[in-house]
């Protein structure tokens, strides 16, 4: 058996993946909910089977645009003004990948910045590269068939439904399709699951600068593409993450966000005393007195 199968789990049921006798499917072991997936050139274990609309949407854009995109993207950064090759190497620094490192990028696409994650993990490495869209990721694959030194596994998979068990990988990245995920908030619940304690996730996406958003040239950006005047998504952030960043990239019309996952969520301490006079006051008894006078 693919040694890269054994590490499956099923993306809804999260129960154990059982390869059939003949190598073209694995199921789950769940029997209230029995799901099976196809094993083709590459595993797809997209779930929902049925996609919420916003995101089958996407899967066929990009299943048609595959052979267009590497062209096509490049020219909107250089529309931005953006040096792309900086950009991506800024975006990959802030995961402070090492040689032997495991990594998961969700929404990989063609590969641009997938080639740029196995460079800094090899040798040794593990580069787990998935997409929505089977056409690009097929792209992608064959950019990367020559590569030594260092292993890369593929899955056709939406990033609300990951299939690894919690705590799998040493860092996540995602960039470019965040904003139209059907269940992004999951979507970034999923990502911070996966990966271990301390261990760093990075995600962008279109979103204007705030203090650009009435300039003239920004304003049309954001009237051709709406996706532009999109917000960045921190309301979706999971609890237990730290060191939190956003930084606009690529024109000050993308933003790029880095957290680190912590094993709970954080609290503060309310129950300190103020050191007041008499030290008999704190936070809990502030809040306690203001909901009084409400
Ligand atoms: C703009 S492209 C970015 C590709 C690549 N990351 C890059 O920077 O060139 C967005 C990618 O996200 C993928 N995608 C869209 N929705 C997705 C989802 N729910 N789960 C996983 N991938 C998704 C699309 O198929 C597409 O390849």
């Amino acid at each position: 058996m693919n040694n890269f199968f054994e590490q499956l789990i099923c993306p809804k049921t999260k129960t154990k993946l059982v390869l059939s006798a003949d190598g073209k499917t694995l199921s789950n072991t769940s029997t209230d909910e029995p799901l099976s997936y196809d094993v083709n050139e590459i595993v797809d274990l997209v779930y929902p089977k049925e996609l919420f609309e916003q995101d089958r949407k996407e899967q066929v854009a990009y299943n048609d645009a595959y052979l267009r995109y590497d062209r096509g993207v490049s020219w909107v950064f250089e529309s931005l003004r953006a040096n792309e090759a900086a950009t991506r190497k800024q975006m990959i620094s802030l995961l402070k990948l090492k040689p032997g490192m495991k990594v998961l990028e969700v929404g990989a696409g063609t590969g641009k910045d997938s080639a740029l994650i196995v460079d800094k993990i090899t040798p040794g490495g593990h580069a787990v590269l998935s997409d929505l869209s089977p056409a690009m990721l097929g792209y992608a694959k064959q950019k990367f068939s020559d590569k030594k030194d260092v292993k890369i596994d593929y899955f056709i998979g939406n990033g609300s439904y990951l299939p690894f068990e919690d705590n799998t990988f040493d860092a996540l990245f995602h960039f470019g399709g965040i904003n139209t995920f059907a269940e992004r908030a999951k979507a970034f619940e999923e990502f911070a699951r996966v990966v271990k304690v301390g261990g760093r996730i990075v995600v962008g996406d279109e979103s204007t600068a705030p203090w650009l958003r009435d300039q003239k040239t920004y304003q049309i950006l954001m009237d051709a593409n709406p996706m532009f005047a999109d917000t960045i998504p921190l309301e979706d952030l999971p609890k237990n993450v730290k060191d939190v960043k956003v930084e606009w990239i690529f024109g000050n019309a993308f933003y790029v966000l880095s957290f680190r996952k912590m094993k709970k969520a954080p609290t503060v301490n309310v129950n300190l005393q103020i050191p007041n006079k008499d030290f008999k006051d704190n936070w809990r008894l502030r809040a306690e007195k203001n909901r009084k006078k409400k």
